[in-house]
Parts: structure tokens; sequence; C-alpha cells
């Protein structure tokens, strides 16, 4: 298990508003099994915290996140009761409103999770990427339902199959995004504030009717996701691409 480094995810509250910043701006944001313990417990306990109506989160430094760890990836073995599952499933069952304020690369669960998010702002140079194929993996955290929801099953399997990048502007045009914002990390909280003095009640319920439809349907996938995820990990396909990645970054 990695060590959980506190400074790795910060969180600040103003008024009704948690944010939660993941900060390991020198691995571009990447998130280890530690950072998904923190990302959960955080999540569950704003969920439970009467004092808490939104929720902000988003990435310091030049990226989002570049996603996984990778080095994390290949040392631990990952099951379904690892960190990033339970980081999941409270995701999927946080019931306030959820934003996300995003700049530079967001790979992998970086975009994923925003399938999650209710409402999304991103800055000119946000650069979303799932390379799930790429690397040898499957689709994870809903994304095989939720993405093929959004922007239809043609797009969905080119953006998938292909592991292209796409920019904030096609990302705006998909619907991920409320917004394009030159800085979208203070505009996620002005709209976080609105929203917290929004009837709380109507608020909630609101949300909880906006997903209600799809909650279980969802919740289903994930498990298989992560089934076919975590036993992909193992393969040679994915062993090797993490191999090539991180021996492009030691050469420098
Ligand atoms: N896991 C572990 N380390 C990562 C990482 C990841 N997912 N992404 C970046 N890093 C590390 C790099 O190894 C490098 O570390 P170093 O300075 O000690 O060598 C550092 O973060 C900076 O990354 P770098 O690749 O040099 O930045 P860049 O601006 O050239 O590229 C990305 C940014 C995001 C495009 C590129 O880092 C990348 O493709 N990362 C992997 C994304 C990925 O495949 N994620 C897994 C999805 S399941």
């Amino acid at each position: 298990m990695s060590e959980i480094d506190m400074s790795e995810i910060l969180i600040d509250q103003v008024d009704q508003v948690l944010t939660i910043t993941l900060n390991r701006p020198e691995k571009k944001n990447a998130i280890t099994q530690g950072m998904y313990s923190t990302l959960a417990s955080t999540l569950n306990n704003a969920a439970g915290d009467f004092g808490i109506r939104a929720v902000v989160i988003s990435g310091n430094g030049k990226a989002f996140t570049a996603g996984n760890d990778i080095l994390d990836f290949m040392n631990e073995e990952i099951t379904l009761s690892s960190p990033v599952f339970h980081f999941l499933k409270a995701l999927h069952d946080f019931p306030k409103p959820l934003l996300a304020a995003v700049q530079g690369n967001a790979v992998g669960i970086g975009t994923t999770l925003l399938l999650h998010c209710d409402l999304v702002y991103a800055a000119p140079d946000a650069l979303f990427q799932m390379p799930f194929v790429t690397l040898g993996l499957v689709p994870e955290a809903g994304s095989s339902i939720l993405f093929p929801r959004l922007v239809g099953h043609a797009k969905a399997s080119e953006i998938f199959l292909t592991g292209r990048n796409f920019q904030a502007q096609e990302a705006l045009t998909m619907g991920l995004l409320n917004g394009i914002e030159e800085n979208p990390v203070q505009r996620a909280i002005e709209v976080a504030q609105i929203i917290a003095h929004q009837p709380p009640n109507a608020v909630l319920n609101t949300k909880a009717l906006l997903k209600s439809a799809s909650h279980i349907a969802i919740e289903n996938v994930m498990l298989a996701e992560g089934e076919m995820f975590r036993i992909a990990l193992q393969s040679d396909e994915t062993q090797g691409a993490f191999m090539k990645f991180m021996s492009s970054r030691l050469k420098g």
C-alpha cells in the first residue's frame, strides 16, 4: 500500500463549499492508492456533513491529473477492495453537487471521473484522454456506459478504440463541460457557492432524481469493468505498455 501523504490531497472549506485539490504536480497529479483512499474518505465524510453543500475537485499545477499512478499499478496488487474502487463507489454514490475544474491533461480517470460530476468547467488548454485500450486495459469508472450515453456509440467507440485525445472545445460540444473558462477553479467555486445557497433538500432531491434512472445499472457496469480492468492489469499488453512509459521517462 502506498504511503498516505496528506499533502497530496488538499482540503479547504469556504462557507459550505468544500474544495478538494489533487496536489502532486511534479507527477502531473497521478493518483496513487493512498490518494484514492483519502479521496474516498473525504467524499464519504462530506456526504454526511450537514455543513457541506457542494464539493469542487481540481488539480494543482499544469495538469488536472495524469490518471492512475502507473508505478503504483505496477507495484501493487489491485483487487476489488483496493482504494481505487472505494473511491469510485464514493464518487458514484456522492449525494451532493460535485463540480470539477480541469486544466491541462485529464488522462484516464481524470476524464472518467468527470462523467460523475454534476458540473464541469475547463481551461482552454484542457486535454482529455482515455487511453485504456492503448494501455491494454478497458474503460473504467462506469465510462463504458456513461460515455456512449453522452456522445453516442459511434463517437465513444472512436475515442475509446483509437485512444485519441480531445480538446476543451470538443468536450464542450460533447456536453462533457458546462463551460470553458480562463480560471475554471474560480468559476467552479462561484457556481458551487450559488448552489450552496439554494434550498438544500431540493438540491439533494434533484441530484438524486437526475441520477436515479441509471444508478444501479451504472453500479453493475462498474463492477464488471473493475473485474476486467483488474485482470487486464496483469496482462503482458498492459505490463509492456507501463514498462514502455516508465522507461521512456527514466531515459528523460
Ligand atoms: N503515473 C506515474 N507517473 C506519472 C504519470 C502516471 N500516470 N504521469 C506522469 N507521471 C510522471 C512522469 O513519470 C514524470 O516523472 P519524472 O519527472 O520523475 O520523470 C512526471 O510525472 C512528469 O510527466 P511527463 O510525462 O514528463 O509530463 P508531460 O507533460 O511530458 O506529459 C502526460 C504529461 C500526462 C501526457 C504524460 O505524463 C502521460 O502520458 N502520462 C501517463 C498517462 C497515463 O497513461 N495514465 C494512466 C491512465 S490508466
